[in-house]
């Protein structure tokens, strides 16, 4: 259905529809999301809103005619340099998240190279398999190989340095930590990393998206983090998201270079058309200045002492979920988690039909396939809204667990194996047929249940899941 009405439609109705559109959406203030949602609390929302609305219409594109667009940014930008231990060298900009971020530090580094590394005539980037997505997609969209190094079970799926080390070579152009990684809330050993990287004259990025403002502040309040940031030498730039743990609504992120040297390899001009002339320094080039703005007066209203208390909150309610989940027999979290994330995993009940189970119950978990030595998983990233409900989260997840040690398995694995190797060679289309009958799929709305779904994927390689998952897509 098209949403060109023939003569307009007034706006109280429009607004009606809107409304009426998102009441099947999942709602985010009722503090059982589990990921992809960083709330600050609602005064802080109202405020952040209202500073987004002020700008929304201004183009941070001009900062010619908005001055305040500029000047917002650079503050912004200063502040996480702060925090990030930078020094009066270091110098950045906002993106609209941590993709844009990470494409841009991977552009700055090709083109870089491109004037500093001839030598590397068939440019690499070398990331842990833990980094994030993003990073393939900036050597997919850039024309860059990736080569891609082993992460250490045993220690909480950080990086393993010697790998890591060992994958850098002549044609690599930067290496890649995370801070922490997404999937289990770790931190890659950073200091070894970028100074091998350095010894090698290879850039370092790190991947602070996450948690460059949360283990800052984390820091700062006296907790022991391992070091991340600029005060490694070797570290030549840091994507920090403001619409993560910085509370700012999105679009918004930050990276920051080690010098303007490097910076300047990320912009992008053309004024040879009939068209103005186009000065860029991030990937978009016309933004609304509402999530500058909103960043900006998320920095002003919650400052150090806010920031450190929701840190506080939530990394308390963290400690408390874990030391919870360590009493319910069945379920573990994997790893050593460094921030207020983790991930649960199981040897003994299915764990996509936990997160169906936990579903039931009003929670919003995120699965994760078996990958880099560990089994399939679900990830948690604790918010400020979650934390009054941690003990319902507790007590939930204990009922979930022990409803489907009683009464599962519910989907048969054996026989989806089986069924999964004689699809071996199996033309694509029919693959996808064969796969869609055996997860539960009649259309192309996802079922209830997401169980068989989950446990199908969990199943194909990944090359032959990301196919699924494209062809999938694109026939929504
Ligand atoms: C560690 C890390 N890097 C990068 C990203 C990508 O950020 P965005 O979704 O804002 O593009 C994420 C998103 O969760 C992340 O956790």
């Amino acid at each position: 259905m098209s949403a060109l009405s023939k003569d307009g439609v007034a706006g109280p109705q429009v607004l009606a529809e809107l409304d009426e559109m998102s009441s099947g959406d999942v709602d985010w203030r009722a503090g059982r999301i589990l990921t992809g949602l960083y709330d600050p609390g609602d005064a802080a929302y109202e405020l952040s809103a209202e500073a987004y609305k002020r700008f929304l219409t201004q183009n941070a594109l001009y900062i010619n005619m908005y001055p305040s667009a500029g000047r917002m940014e650079k503050e912004v930008v200063a502040s996480l340099a702060d925090l990030l231990r930078g020094d009066d060298a270091v110098v950045g900009s906002m993106t609209s998240g941590g993709t844009e971020s990470i494409m841009l530090a991977v552009k700055a580094a090709r083109d870089h190279a491109r004037v500093n590394r001839p030598e590397a005539v068939d440019p690499e980037i070398v990331v842990p398999i833990s980094a994030h997505p993003a990073f393939h997609k900036a050597a997919h969209y850039l024309g860059l190989r990736i080569v891609v190094t082993d992460v250490d079970p045993s220690n909480g799926f950080r990086a393993d340095a010697e790998a890591f080390c060992a994958a850098l070579g002549p044609n690599t152009i930067l290496g890649v930590g995370s801070a922490p990684n997404f999937s289990h809330g770790t931190i890659d050993p950073i200091a070894d990393m970028a100074a091998a990287a350095s010894s090698r004259e290879i850039l370092f990025h790190v991947d602070g998206c996450v948690g460059g403002l949360y283990l800052s502040f984390m820091r700062r309040m006296g907790e022991s983090v391992r070091d991340f940031d600029f005060s490694i030498d070797g570290v030549t730039s840091i994507s920090a998201d403001m619409h993560k743990y910085g509370y700012a609504p999105k679009n918004a992120s930050v990276l920051l270079y080690r010098d303007r040297g490097l910076r300047q390899h990320a912009v992008f001009t053309c004024s040879g058309t009939t068209e103005y002339a186009v000065i860029n320094p991030t990937v978009l080039s016309s933004k609304s200045a509402g999530p500058i703005a909103a960043s900006w007066a998320m920095l002003r209203h919650l400052g150090e002492t806010g920031y450190q208390r929701i840190v506080r909150e939530t990394w308390e309610a963290t400690q408390t979920m874990l030391e919870g989940i360590e009493r319910i027999e069945g379920i573990e979290v994997l790893g050593d988690p460094e921030i207020c994330m983790f991930t649960l995993g199981s040897e003994e009940i299915n764990i996509f039909e936990l997160d169906d189970e936990m579903k039931k119950r009003g929670w919003l978990l995120l699965p994760q396939f078996a990958c880099g030595g560990g089994p399939a998983n679900l990830h948690v990233s604790v918010s400020a809204s979650n934390v009054p409900f941690v003990d319902v989260f507790l007590s939930d997840l204990a009922e979930s667990v022990a409803h489907l040690r009683e009464n599962g398995p519910l989907v048969d694995r054996e026989m989806m194996v089986a069924e999964v190797a004689k699809l071996e060679g199996k033309p694509f289309e029919e693959l996808f047929l064969q796969l869609a009958v055996l997860a539960g799929l009649t259309g192309t709305d996802l079922p209830e249940a997401m169980a068989p779904l989950n446990t199908v994927m969990d199943l194909l390689p990944a090359v032959t899941r990301d196919r699924m998952l494209a062809f999938y897509i694109n026939a929504g």
